[in-house]
């Protein structure tokens, strides 16, 4: 009975208070950049990021902000066409994925997001074609460029400390 009890008392949702939530000017591509590698600094193995804007809003700029950010001096590509493409950095493996062109939503299953997130992170441009079978984000960043470019982000209350103040 006490277990039944205690299983009811858990919230059904995050609390709102558990999470962080910021919205950052990207007038430049130093702006970019330094979000980027403020990104970097906190991301975690499991960290899946999604990043969603129209065409154009600087999602692959900023994956590519953040892979710098973990030291990656390699050529960063858009993953459009490869779909994927991972990063052996220094503190952990990172997967670069553009899910744009997906047509068959088994292509996402094929990415092994799940098994890929048990040893490292994901940084994702078009979640929104995800076809909700990627795992919950633990940030996720809107990209907009319609008057200014600006990134608007929300997350575990931990990103607070990398992306707050
Ligand atoms: N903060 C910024 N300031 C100025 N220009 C930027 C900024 N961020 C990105 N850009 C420029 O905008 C263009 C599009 O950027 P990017 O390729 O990152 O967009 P995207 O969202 O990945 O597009 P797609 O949907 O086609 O993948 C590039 O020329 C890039 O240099
Ligand atoms: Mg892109």
């Amino acid at each position: 009975m006490r277990r039944t009890l205690q299983h009811a008392r858990k919230p059904l949702m995050t609390p709102r208070s558990s999470r962080f939530e910021g919205r950052f000017a990207l007038p430049d591509i130093d702006a970019t950049e330094t979000l980027g590698r403020r990104i970097a600094a906190g991301l975690a193995r499991g960290d899946l990021v999604t990043l969603e804007g129209d065409l154009g809003a600087g999602k692959t700029t900023l994956a590519r902000a953040i892979l710098r950010g973990l030291g990656v001096a390699e050529d960063v590509p858009s993953p459009t066409f490869t779909l994927v493409q991972v990063y052996e950095t220094a503190r952990l493996p990172v997967r670069h994925v553009d899910l744009y062109r997906v047509e068959d939503p088994m292509e996402i299953d094929e990415l092994g997001l799940d098994e890929a997130l048990g040893e490292g992170a994901a940084l994702v441009e078009w979640p929104e074609h995800g076809s909700g079978r990627l795992p919950e984000p633990s940030l996720h960043v809107q990209l907009t460029a319609d008057d200014a470019r600006q990134a608007a982000v929300s997350g575990d209350a931990r990103w607070k400390e990398f992306l707050g103040g």
